[in-house]
């Protein structure tokens, strides 16, 4: 069996804020974080939830593949900060598009989270137990930022992105490709956030203290260091493992966290920058959003185009890092 992406959508809050917004709060300025970073701008929740983007950004994918949320049998929510722990986003999302014939269920891996998604998902979709999947990585990473810390504030934003995938036959290649992924847990100090909830007796936190473990807390060179060293590696093992030559794909679709980054990835797989699309500057990192939100975005600006290769990378806390090839097909091409 092979499978696909056919359909994208995404939900991005329109409140902003801008590096000069953020330099009200901090000691910075809209020149150091466009410099260090390539982010001018975020969008962050105002009356949205982590459950309410992700719904609609789900249902923008449906109406893009052109399938009603019947045929859907499969939802995968990829988020470290939903607004909920019962019921997990996935069955929130079904209840709101009415996908009445979906498993649910959600995944935490933080700026991975959608790579590992797809993954997940394919491998359902190509093992032959579901047809169609609806995977969705969204974020309210505003509600875990410590404002005050100018090390970690400048970088995040909000906002969901989603991806239908269908499982039938596309051709021999389609959805055949091999993912690589990789965790290493003792390296998880680099970028930490307690939960809310985390229980001691009878105290709860409730998440209004001074106590900054309970925002993202960050090692930002030791994380810059790892994603130019393993980012590039992992893609040279995917291309390897499945026989693909860099030449053969079109765009490498890498977790939006920093330019610099993606400048140093292409730079390391001697790949030209017009391969590596990016829109960090306009949202900053939202985490496992950041991919399926510029997938939809390149999608909807006629950019993709049945049989290009793709690859796909995250990397972020965990630590967790991964890519995979997906070949682009729509239903109505
Ligand atoms: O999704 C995955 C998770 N995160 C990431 O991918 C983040 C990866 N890391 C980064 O993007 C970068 O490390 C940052 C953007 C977070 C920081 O950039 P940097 O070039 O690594 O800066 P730095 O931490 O080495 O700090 C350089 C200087 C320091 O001052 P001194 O010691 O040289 O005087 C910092 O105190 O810049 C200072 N600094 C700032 N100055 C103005 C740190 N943050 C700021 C700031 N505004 N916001």
């Amino acid at each position: 069996m092979t499978a696909t992406i056919c359909g994208t959508g995404s939900y991005i809050p329109s409140y902003t804020m801008d590096n000069h917004d953020i330099a009200k709060l901090v000691d910075t300025s809209d020149e150091w974080i466009r410099e260090r970073t390539g982010i001018a701008r975020r969008h962050i929740i105002q009356n949205e939830t982590t459950v309410s983007m992700a719904a609609e950004a789900g249902r923008r994918a449906l109406e893009d593949a052109g399938l009603p949320p019947e045929e859907v049998d499969l939802i995968l929510v990829s988020t470290i900060s939903s607004n909920l722990i019962l019921p997990c986003a996935a069955c929130e999302v079904q209840k709101e598009l009415g996908a009445v014939n979906a498993t649910c269920f959600d995944l935490s891996a933080a700026c991975t989270g959608f790579v590992l998604a797809y993954n997940t998902a394919m491998a359902y979709l190509t093992g032959g137990i579901y047809r169609t999947a609806l995977i969705i990585g969204s974020e309210s990473l505003s509600n875990l930022t410590n404002w005050k810390d100018r090390g970690t504030c400048i970088l995040f934003g909000d906002g969901a992105g989603a991806a239908v995938l269908r499982a039938g036959d596309f051709g021999k290649a389609v959805g055949t490709y091999l993912p690589v992924t990789h965790s290493d847990g003792g390296r998880g100090a680099a970028l930490t956030c307690k939960s809310r909830h985390d229980y001691n007796g009878l105290n709860c936190h409730k998440g209004s203290g001074d106590d900054v473990s309970y925002y993202m807390q960050m090692d930002g060179q030791a994380v810059f260091k790892f994603a130019v060293k393993n980012v590039p590696e992992v893609i040279g093992e995917v291309l390897a493992l499945n026989h693909v030559d860099p030449e053969e794909i079109t765009y490498y679709i890498l977790h939006q966290a920093n330019r610099r980054i993606v400048e140093v990835v292409a730079k390391r797989l001697g790949e030209p920058m017009e391969k590596f699309p990016m829109n960090l500057e306009e949202y900053g990192n939202t985490s496992s959003a950041s991919i399926p939100i510029l997938l939809d975005e390149m999608n909807r600006q006629g950019r993709l185009r049945a049989g290009q290769k793709l690859v796909l990378a995250g990397f972020g806390a965990g630590l967790t890092w991964g890519a995979s090839i997906v070949e682009w097909r729509s239903l109505r091409q």
